[in-house]
C-alpha cells in the first residue's frame, strides 16, 4: 500500500486549479443512464472513485468513450447488465446512485447493498422507500436491492425523515422520467444536489426548487443527451485554504467558486485568515500568523459541512485556544482524532464533540488513513508538524483528491509517495 512521506514545517505558499466535484460527477455519471442519447460529461477529477463508477457502467454493457482530458461520453442505450456487482458497490457505496436510473429508463434494477464503511452504518431505507412510494417493486434480498417496474414509475409526495444527499439524488433521477408530479420535501440542498438537477435539465427534464428543501420534479417521457462540465470541488478548496491556514501560509485557488462553501469561508475568517475571492478564485493569506480555534457544528448544507470537520480538527490541533468540534451528520467520524493524539494533539472526545487544545507544534509519526477526509486530517498535521510523518493507506485520500502530492509541492510543501 502506498504511503505519503511528509516533512513538515513550511508555510504553504502558491496557487493551484481545483479539480470538478467527486461528489457531483457521481450522481451526474449515474444519470446518464436516464438518457435515450449520448451524454458528456466534462471537468471530471482523475479520482479512484471515478474510475470506479466508469468501470460499474462499463461492466453494464454501457457504451463509453474516455478522451484525454478525461471528458466521458456515456450512450446508455447499449446496456445489457441491469446489476451493480457487490465487488464494486463495496469499494464504493455511491454506486447505489444507479439504483433510481436503473429502474426509472430500464424498469429492472439488482444493485448490492452498499453496507456500512468506516464513518457509519450508511443505510439506505430512504432511497428504497422513496421509489417504493413511486411505485417500485422492491425486494431486499441475498444482500441486493431487487426493483422491478412494470410501466413508468408514479410521481409521488415524498417526505424524507433524514436530510440525504445522495437518496435525494436518486429519487430526483428516478422522478424524472416518472409519470406525473414528486415532490420531495426535507430535501438535499447541496450544491451538488443543484448541479445534478442542472444537468437532468440539460438532458429535457422538468426540475423545480433544487437548493431549497423542497424539489418539485415533473416526469417526462424521455430524455435525450447533453454535455456538462462538473462543478469545482468545495471540499478540496476547502481542503487547501484549511493546510494554508494551519500552516501559516497564502493560497491562491482556482477554477473554484465561493459561493458552494461560505460557511467555511467564515470559519476561517474567524481563525484570523485573509480570504479575498473573485468569479472562480479564492485566496487565503494568514501573513504568518498562528491560526485562532473555532468552535463548529456539522450539518447539512447551507451549515457547516461534516467532509470538512476533520480537517478543522487538524487546525484547531495547533490553533491559539481551544476548540469544539460536534459531529451531527455521522456516528463515527472522528477516526482521525486517536491519530492526531498520537501526534502530541491535545484532544478529549465527549459524545459527538470533540474538545481540541491548541498546541504551539504537533510531532510527526506514523500515521494510518482511515476515511477519505480523516487522510486529509492527518496530511494537514503532517504538514504543520515538526519532523517527519508517514501516512499509510492512503488509497482513502487517492478516492476524493486528485494528485494531492503533485499539488502540495506546488504549494512549497515537502511531500512525496512512497510506493508500497
Ligand atoms: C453524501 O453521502 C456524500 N457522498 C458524503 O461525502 C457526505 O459526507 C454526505 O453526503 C453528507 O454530506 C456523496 O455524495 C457520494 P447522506 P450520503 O445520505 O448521501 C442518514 C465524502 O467524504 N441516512 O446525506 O451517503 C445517514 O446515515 C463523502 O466525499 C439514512 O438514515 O450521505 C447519515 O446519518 C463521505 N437513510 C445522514 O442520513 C438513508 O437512506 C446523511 O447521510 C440515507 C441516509
Amino acid at each position: 500500500m502506498d504511503k505519503l512521506l511528509i516533512q513538515g514545517g513550511q508555510p504553504l505558499d502558491g496557487e493551484i486549479r481545483v479539480s470538478g466535484a467527486k461528489n457531483s460527477a457521481l450522481p451526474i455519471l449515474a444519470a446518464t443512464l436516464l438518457a435515450d442519447g449520448k451524454v458528456t460529461v466534462g471537468n471530471l477529477p482523475h479520482l479512484n472513485d471515478i474510475t470506479t463508477m466508469i468501470e460499474l457502467l462499463g461492466r453494464m454493457g454501457v457504451e463509453l468513450l474516455i478522451d484525454e482530458r478525461m471528458s466521458v461520453q456515456v450512450d446508455a442505450n447499449s446496456i445489457k447488465e441491469l446489476t451493480a456487482p457487490y465487488e464494486l458497490v463495496k469499494t464504493m457505496r455511491a454506486s447505489i446512485l444507479v439504483l433510481g436510473p436503473m429502474v426509472a429508463h430500464f424498469g429492472e434494477a439488482h444493485v448490492s447493498l452498499p453496507g456500512g464503511c468506516a464513518i457509519g452504518t450508511r443505510p439506505v431505507n430512504l432511497h428504497v422507500q422513496g421509489l417504493e412510494q413511486m411505485g417500485a417493486e422492491i425486494l431486499v434480498e441475498g444482500g441486493y436491492i431487487h426493483a422491478y417496474c412494470k410501466d413508468r414509475l408514479k410521481g409521488a409526495h415524498i417526505f424524507l425523515d433524514t436530510v440525504t444527499v445522495t437518496g435525494t439524488e436518486n429519487l430526483m433521477m428516478a422522478a424524472a422520467l416518472a409519470d406525473g408530479v414528486t415532490i420531495l420535501e426535507n430535501a438535499a440542498r447541496e450544491p451538488e444536489v443543484v448541479d445534478l438537477a442542472e444537468c437532468l435539465i440539460a438532458m429535457g427534464a422538468d426540475v423545480r426548487g433544487h437548493g431549497t428543501s423542497t424539489i418539485e420534479i415533473h416526469g417526462v417521457e424521455s430524455l435525450h443527451g447533453c454535455h456538462f462540465d462538473v462543478l469545482p470541488d468545495r471540499v478540496e478548496t476547502g481542503t487547501y485554504l484549511c493546510a494554508a491556514a494551519a500552516t501559516r501560509g497564502r493560497v491562491l485557488l482556482k477554477d473554484t467558486r465561493e459561493d458552494i462553501l461560505e460557511a467555511v469561508l467564515l470559519k476561517l475568517e474567524e481563525t484570523g485568515a485573509e480570504i479575498s475571492t473573485g468569479k472562480d478564485w479564492i485566496e487565503l493569506n494568514m501573513r504568518g500568523r498562528r491560526p485562532r480555534a473555532v468552535n463548529l457544528r456539522t450539518a447539512p448544507y447551507p451549515a457547516f459541512p461534516t467532509d470538512m470537520q476533520a480537517q478543522f480538527v487538524a487546525l484547531n490541533a495547533v490553533a491559539e485556544g481551544t476548540g469544539s468540534v460536534t459531529e451531527t451528520v455521522f456516528e463515527n467520524r472522528f477516526m482521525h482524532v486517536q491519530e492526531l493524539i498520537r501526534m502530541g494533539a491535545d484532544i478529549d472526545l465527549e459524545g459527538n464533540t470533540a474538545i481540541v487544545r491548541g498546541l504551539d507544534y504537533l510531532t510527526g509519526a506514523p500515521v494510518m488513513a482511515t476515511d477519505l477526509r480523516a487522510s486529509a486530517s492527518l496530511v494537514i498535521a503532517g504538514l504543520v508538524a515538526r519532523g517527519e510523518t508517514l501516512v499509510d493507506r492512503i488509497y482513502h485520500i487517492d478516492r476524493g483528491y486528485e494528485c494531492i502530492e503533485e499539488k502540495l509541492q506546488l504549494l512549497g510543501a515537502t511531500i512525496r509517495r512512497i510506493p508500497g
